[in-house]
């Protein structure tokens, strides 16, 4: 487990789900990790919806850590709204937590990077990038756009050799799992459509560790020529119809 070793990684969302998998796994593949989060047990406590912060962000965190070779940005956040009722500030406070701060925290960690000649950007987004749902509009929105920018951030950022990707999950067992207290993973409907009638071909959601264990692959210097992709990480949902 070396896929990482020596490399400092800047990892959002690192407090809960999929980002506390990836950290943990990028430590047991030798990266340093400075997890970011809003909620506690990590390095850099941080409210990623105050965008004109950020850049402070990543410079704190470098002068703490040393270069970012590794951006991760995992955290997101999800408010269910019918789009016609949805109010102005839920839209913009999930735009800024899932798609202005990524963007932001990938210019500024991004330009050292390409000084640097190395460098690898990664934004976890979701099927909801390519497919919508009712009450989902800012949601579905903020990952669309986010893979928007990952190819734009790699065709800029290629030629100085940094790689840039996103990987969407589909049904992933987190507390962002549970809208108002319901499990949507364990409801009878999720039972029907995804498992007895097979919707979801692997007939499970994924462990947060097993979208870790793409990320760790995509960060890490074995990946020499995947830029710009959506690496959809989704036991299969996608490709039923
Ligand atoms: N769970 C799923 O089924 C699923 C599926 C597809 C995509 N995703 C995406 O995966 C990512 C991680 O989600 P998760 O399922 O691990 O959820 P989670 O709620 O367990 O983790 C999200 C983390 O982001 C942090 N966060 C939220 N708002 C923040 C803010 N303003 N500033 C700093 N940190 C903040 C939270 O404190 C939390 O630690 C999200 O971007 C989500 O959209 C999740």
């Amino acid at each position: 487990m070396t896929l990482l070793e020596g490399r400092h990684a800047l990892v959002t969302g690192a407090a809960n789900g999929i980002g506390k998998a990836i950290a943990d796994r990028f430590r047991a593949e030798g990266a340093q990790v400075s997890g970011v989060d809003i909620a506690p047990g990590v390095e850099f406590r941080a409210d990623l919806a105050e965008t004109h912060q950020l850049p402070a962000l990543v410079d704190e965190v470098e002068a703490v850590g040393g270069p970012i070779d590794v951006l991760v940005s995992v955290a997101g956040i999800y408010e269910p709204a019918a789009a016609v009722e949805m109010t102005l500030e839920s839209y913009r406070r999930v735009l800024a937590v899932n798609l202005d701060a990524p963007v932001v925290l990938a210019q500024r960690s991004g330009r050292g990077m390409a000084e640097r000649g190395y460098g690898r950007i990664l934004s976890i987004t979701s099927i909801h990038g390519q497919f919508s749902e009712a009450l989902g509009l800012s949601y579905d929105v903020s990952k669309a756009g986010l893979q928007g920018a990952t190819r734009t951030l790699a065709i800029e950022l290629g030629p100085h050799g940094v790689l840039v990707n996103a990987v969407a999950p589909g049904f992933v067992q987190t507390r962002m799992s549970v809208v108002d207290g319901q499990n949507e993973l364990e409801s009878d409907w999720f039972r029907t459509i995804y498992v007895e009638h097979g919707k979801l071909p692997l007939r499970r959601p994924a462990e947060p560790s097993e979208i870790a264990a793409h990320v760790a692959w995509l960060c890490s210097e074995e990946n020499t020529y995947l830029t710009g992709q959506v690496v959809t990480v989704d036991g299969g949902v996608t490709v039923t119809f």
